[in-house]
């Protein structure tokens, strides 16, 4: 029997339903085809965005979405996605296939499909190619209610009101396709390029975000912060202008030569998977010690707006579009992150996962009128039951499961969290291939009057197709009983599981 023990009695944190954000680019069938398929389409859509994708989405409670990209922002030029559609440039795509990009979806659109979907917005600024005029008329023509000559712009292409922007970022991997740039240089462009995102709004700051690092890359956030704090102590104190910092982990069961396949793995493959996932808790330590020096009070968050898998393609499809499938494996790699994401919720303030249609490991694949849910959207709809939550103390017992010394993980992760009504949502991860786990949920100082439980589970690399489209989903749990503070049941192997517990 594992102990869970939960201790309502002490709330760790607010978990923001940014946690679980997601990433749509101008990359592949991420956003046409994916999401926007234009007024004239057979496939029903509203204003061009494909109805069943938005109906979805909602259903998950999608509660923010990042915009344009990934690479592709910092060779965007967002006046070029304005205006009369037949009179938008078009450009290639150099970084995901060369293909075309006719700017048929640029910022009326994102906004359109951010209010259709009820999130928040979170548009990322070109440094790599763009002026700081560039970037300082792009915020204005957004978010300026009055007069001034980007607002008329506004006005003339068709949308009278201010749009509300809840978050910018300056660039995206500075470091890499955003510029190649040393963490010294990006820091004074930073410091440089933020100034001129004014906040035209005082009832809804923007939040500005810095290009944060990759994986371990500490020296990139000591610079950074370290540059960005200088002089600081008066008006032009970081935290006058820093609300996040961005960090970018990818799941790869291999390296960047070869990434491994996203189904028919073997075991060992499993495992290899799931160790590498779990290093997301390392650099989330790592750089939130760093910033804990800087910013004590933790009002800079750490945004991890990209994360996921990343397999090899599927074959047949091009290369540069990111297209893969989504199995269990994939549900058990958004469990664990989610709840590694809530535990870190005193400095974790945004999460966007990569990506969120047909790309990377995306909640949703469509294929021309049809339209699947993946294993990862099924475990985001679950997890929903957090946002908004206070995180409660919690831990549990664990031994070690794998394969190789290499590749061990524990076999089980969990977090919990109290919603505003009181009730408890415990959410637990088997990652063992073939043993269930008794467990036994001790929630201290509570006696538990229901529970309620479901789960996604099935064979490793169980999926959903086009042919078989509810091969993985969200099924009633019922393997359960509580008496007094305790809640016992057999969570099964390669499982995400969720418990409601009224108290
Ligand atoms: O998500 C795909 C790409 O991965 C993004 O464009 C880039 O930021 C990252 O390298």
């Amino acid at each position: 029997m594992y102990r869970h023990i939960v201790n309502p009695g002490i709330k760790k944190g607010h978990i923001n339903p940014e946690i679980q954000g997601h990433f749509s680019e101008h990359l592949g069938r991420c956003i046409y085809e994916g999401i926007y398929v234009g007024e004239d389409s057979n496939i029903p859509n509203v204003k061009g965005m494909r109805t069943d994708v938005v109906k979805a989405l909602k259903e998950m409670k999608i509660p923010v979405l990042r915009w344009p990209g990934g690479c592709f922002a910092d060779e965007y030029h967002w006046m070029d996605g304005i205006g009369d559609k037949k009179d938008r440039k078009k450009m290639i795509n150099t970084n995901w296939g060369g293909v075309v990009e006719d700017n048929s979806f640029g910022t009326h659109e994102f906004m359109e499909l951010c209010s259709q979907l009820g999130c928040k917005t979170y548009v990322n600024g070109n440094v790599g190619s763009g002026t700081v005029r560039e970037m300082s008329e792009w915020v204005e023509y957004m978010t300026f209610e009055g007069v001034s000559p980007m607002s008329e712009l506004r006005r003339k292409n068709g949308h009278d009101e201010a749009w509300i922007l809840d978050y910018f970022a300056v660039g995206n991997e500075t470091w890499g396709c955003g510029g190649n740039m040393s963490p010294e240089y990006y820091s004074d462009l930073y410091r440089h390029y933020q100034t001129f995102v004014k906040n035209y709004n005082p009832d809804k700051k923007i939040k500005r975000l810095a290009v944060g690092p990759s994986d371990k890359d500490y020296a990139w956030t000591e610079t950074l912060l370290k540059k960005c704090f200088e002089r600081a102590g008066s008006w032009n104190n970081a935290h006058g202008f820093m609300d996040g910092l961005t960090l970018h982990y990818y799941t790869l069961p291999y390296d960047w030569s070869k990434k491994g396949a996203a189904t028919g793995f073997n075991e060992k493959e499993w495992y290899m998977t799931l160790r590498k996932t779990l290093y997301m808790e390392d650099y989330i330590n790592g750089h939130s010690a760093i910033m804990d020096r800087y910013d004590p009070e933790k009002q800079i968050g750490l945004m991890v707006d990209e994360w996921g898998t990343w397999y090899d393609v599927e074959e047949g499809t091009n290369p540069g579009f990111l297209y893969q499938q989504n199995t269990i494996r994939d549900a058990l790699v958004a469990g664990i992150n989610l709840n590694i994401f809530n535990k870190h919720c005193d400095r974790v303030k945004m999460a966007n996962i990569a990506q969120l249609v047909n790309v990377l490991q995306a909640v949703i694949l469509t294929e021309g009128e049809k339209m699947i849910k993946t294993p990862t959207y099924y475990v985001f709809k679950m997890y929903s039951a957090h946002q908004d939550n206070e995180l409660l103390e919690s831990m549990i017992d664990t031994k070690k499961v794998g394969i190789e010394d290499e590749y061990m993980v524990p076999n089980l992760t969990e977090s919990a969290s109290v919603d505003m009504g009181g009730k408890i949502h415990l959410t637990i991860t088997n990652l063992s291939l073939d043993e269930e786990a008794m467990v036994e949920s001790v929630l201290l100082g509570e006696s538990v009057k229901g529970v309620t439980a479901e789960i996604v589970k099935g064979k490793m690399d169980a999926h959903n197709t086009f042919d078989n489209p509810d091969e993985v989903k969200i099924e009633k749990f019922s393997n359960i009983s509580f008496k007094n503070d305790k809640i016992r049941y057999t969570i099964p192997p390669c499982s995400v599981l969720h418990i409601e517990a009224e108290v």
